[in-house]
C-alpha cells in the first residue's frame, strides 16, 4: 500500500514567552484534525515541542496534497482562536498570512512528506526541534546516512553498501528551489563543503541509491526568507525510515549524543548545543538550549503504533547534561564572536538599525592625523 506522511507544523501561540503552547491550545488543534480529518486521514499524532506544535498524519493523498495542507491551515487558524482567547503569547506567530494558497509552504507553517511503498514492516522517526533552523539535521543526517563512525550498516549491511543520495537546497534563493543532488560516499567532500553552511544549504532528503527509495526529509523553509523581518526561529521537522535498507534506529540516534552547536535560542540570534529531550518538552535556559524530540512509530496499512520517546532514557539524561555544560560555556562569552550569529543571520533589527546610526560617526583619518594615533583623540 502506498502511504504518505505528512508533518506540518507551526508555533501559533504559547504560556509563558515562547515556552510551550496551552494544553487547551493543543486540544483544539487535535480535536479540529481528528473531526475535520476524519474522512481525509488514516491516522495523526499531534505533539509539542517547544512551542510548537506538529502534525503526523497519515493518508493516501501524497505529498502537496492541498486538501491535507489545507485542514492543518485551518487547525492552527482554529488553534489561534484559542490562543487569543486565553491571551497567550504570540498567538498566530507562525500564520504569516492571511489567507491559505493551496500550501502551507510559504505562509509560515513547516512541513516535510514523504510517499512510499510501506514495508511489511515499516519502522520511522519523527524528529521535532525548537529554537533553531532547518541546518540543524545536516550534521546528523550526514553522519547517519554516510559515515561509518556512526552508521555501522554502511559496513555491515549489504543493503546499504552503495550509499545514499543528498538534495541539498540553497535556502538563500527565494525566487524558486534552488537545488543540488549528491552521492555519499563518491561525493562526500562536496556534500560536507556544502553541509558545513547550515544557514545556507539545507538537506531536503535522503535516498537509498540501491533503490531509490526515500528514507528522510526535512522542512526546509526559513521564516528569515519569508517574513523579511523576524517572527519566530523555523524550528525544523525531520522524518527518517529506518532498518532493513536505511540505518538502524540507533544510528539515526548516535549523532544527537554530539549536542553539535546550531543556529537559534534566544532570539533566534545565537549559537547553541543542540539537546534531545523528551517529547513535548518546554523550553527553559537563555530561550533554550536549542531542543530536538524523537518519537518511533511504525505505520501498517496508514495506522500509527503509539510512539516512543527516544530521548527517554538514561543515556540521554547524561547527554543533556554534557549538553547544558556546553550551553553555559558558550553563554559565559554573551554577544562575543561566535556566541552570536554573524550580521546578516541576526534576527532582530536593533542590531542592524543600531550599525546604520554608528556607521555615520565613523570618521576615516587623514595621514598626518594617522601617524599620531594614540597620542591624541581624534576631533569628530
Ligand atoms: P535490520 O537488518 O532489520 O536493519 O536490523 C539491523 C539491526 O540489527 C540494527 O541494530
Ligand atoms: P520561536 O521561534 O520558538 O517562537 O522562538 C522565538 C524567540 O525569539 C525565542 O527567543
Ligand atoms: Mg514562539
Ligand atoms: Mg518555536
Amino acid at each position: 500500500m502506498r502511504t504518505t506522511l505528512s508533518v506540518i507544523k507551526a508555533d501559533v501561540g504559547s504560556i509563558g514567552g515562547h515556552i510551550k503552547p496551552s494544553a487547551k491550545l493543543k486540544e483544539t488543534v487535535e480535536r479540529f484534525v481528528r473531526e475535520k480529518g476524519k474522512k481525509l486521514l488514516l491516522d495523526c499524532y499531534v505533539s509539542s515541542t517547544g512551542d510548537d506544535i506538529a502534525l503526523l498524519m497519515t493518508h493516501q493523498h501524497g505529498v502537496d496534497s492541498p486538501k491535507i495542507h489545507e485542514l492543518a491551515w485551518d487547525a492552527f487558524m482554529a488553534g489561534t482562536k484559542v490562543a487569543k482567547e486565553q491571551g497567550l503569547y504570540g498567538a498566530g506567530q507562525d500564520l504569516l498570512k492571511d489567507a491559505f494558497s493551496g500550501n502551507v509552504r510559504g505562509l509560515g507553517p513547516g512541513s516535510c512528506e514523504m510517499e512510499f511503498e510501506e514495508r511489511p514492516n515499516e519502522p520511522f522517526v519523527f524528529f521535532a526541534a525548537d529554537k533553531t533552523d532547518p541546518g540543524a539535521y545536516n550534521l546528523p543526517l550526514y553522519l547517519s546516512f554516510a559515515d561509518p563512525m556512526h552508521c555501522a550498516g554502511l559496513l555491515l549491511s549489504p543493503k546499504m553498501a552503495k550509499g545514499f543520495s543528498f538534495t541539498i537546497m540553497d535556502v538563500n534563493h527565494t525566487e524558486g528551489d534552488r537545488v543540488i543532488e549528491l552521492n555519499a560516499p563518491e561525493e562526500l567532500y562536496d556534500i560536507a563543503c556544502l553541509l558545513r553552511d547550515n544557514e545556507r544549504f539545507v538537506v531536503e532528503s535522503v535516498h537509498s541509491r540501491a533503490g531509490n527509495e526515500i528514507g528522510a526529509v526535512v522542512s526546509t523553509s526559513r521564516l528569515h526568507n519569508i517574513a523579511g523581518t523576524y517572527t519566530g526561529k523555523d524550528d525544523p521537522v525531520c522524518l527518517v525510515r529506518v532498518q532493513g535498507g536505511f540505518p538502524a534506529t540507533g544510528e539515526i540516534l548516535s549523532p544527537y549524543r554530539i549536542g553539535h552547536y546550531v543556529a537559534g535560542t534566544m532570539r533566534g540570534s545565537h549559537n547553541g548545543p543542540l539537546m534531545p529531550v523528551k517529547l513535548n518538552s518546554a523550553i527553559s535556559f537563555f530561550d533554550g538550549p536549542p531542543s530536538v524530540t524523537g518519537a518511533a512509530f511504525c505505520v501498517h496499512a496508514g495506522k500509527l503504533t503509539e510512539p516512543v520517546d527516544l530521548f527517554d532514557h538514561p543515556f540521554w539524561d547524561w547527554v543533556r547534561n554534557n549538553v547544558s555544560q556546553k550551553a553555559a560555556e558558550i553563554r559565559q562569552q554573551g554577544f562575543s564572536g561566535p556566541a552570536m550569529l554573524p550580521y546578516s543571520e541576526l534576527e532582530y533589527g536593533g542590531v542592524v538599525e543600531k550599525m546604520g546610526q554608528l556607521d555615520t560617526r565613523f570618521i576615516v583619518r587623514k595621514q598626518a592625523q594617522a601617524a599620531g594615533n594614540g597620542r591624541k583623540k581624534t576631533a569628530a
